[in-house]
């Protein structure tokens, strides 16, 4: 980009991960809408935050909230959220926190990406498997019934594709574990990691 120098921060994220006395990354939480996302994010974001451990959670429907609120369903316009929740992600990791993302993020290339923007063990792509008549049936903001009906447009798992990740650094069966045990297997990664 012409006329524009990146400014180095004088406090590098190594410092702030000392003073933190752990390191950062994002927690890519990705899977159907109904699959657990937001659900888990949480759980796992108030788990470390309960062990004293910095992190912040990004959820989809907040930032389609605020950030976003431009954006649709189209994969034009999922590309564009997934890669701008990439960039706050990342200054999420470079101020030393654990940040949990809960979104669809339905297509391959745009993790991707957003894994390209990151360090190696930075980025740990969570996958949320889970049988799509699962999320249906638990529907809980009755979004699968509206699209069904025709009444919500691109609607991801029934006229919007999810590409499944190909190799996820966890997978969770949302439908077969308990929250508990979703965190504990979270936790317990982090630390064989090294992380915490
Ligand atoms: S994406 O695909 O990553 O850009 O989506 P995301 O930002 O995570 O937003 C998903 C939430 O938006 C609601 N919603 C929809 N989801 C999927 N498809 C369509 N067409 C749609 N329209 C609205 C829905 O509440 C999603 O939240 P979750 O938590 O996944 O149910």
């Amino acid at each position: 980009m012409s006329n524009i120098i990146w400014h180095h921060s004088t406090i590098t994220k190594k410092s702030r991960q000392l003073m933190n006395g752990h390191k950062s990354c994002v927690l890519w939480f990705t899977g159907l809408s109904g699959s657990g996302k937001s659900t888990l994010a949480n759980a796992v974001d108030h788990e470390l935050f309960k062990r004293g451990f910095r992190s912040y959670v990004l959820d989809g429907d907040n930032i389609r909230h605020g950030l976003n609120s431009d954006l649709r369903f189209g994969a034009q316009d999922r590309k564009e959220n997934i890669r701008r929740i990439g960039e706050v992600a990342k200054l999420f990791v470079d101020s030393g926190q654990i940040v949990s993302s809960a979104f669809i993020s339905p297509f391959v290339e745009d993790r991707d990406l957003v894994r390209s923007m990151f360090e190696k063990d930075e980025f740990i792509e969570i996958f949320l498997k889970c049988p799509i008549q699962v999320c249906e049936n638990r529907d809980p903001k009755g979004l699968y019934k509206k699209a069904r009906k025709g009444e919500i447009p691109d609607f991801t798992g029934i006229d919007s594709p999810y590409e499944i990740p190909y190799k996820p650094e966890v997978i969770i069966e949302t439908h077969k574990v308990t929250i508990e045990q979703s965190v504990t297997k979270i936790i317990s990664f982090l630390e064989e990691k090294k992380i915490l």
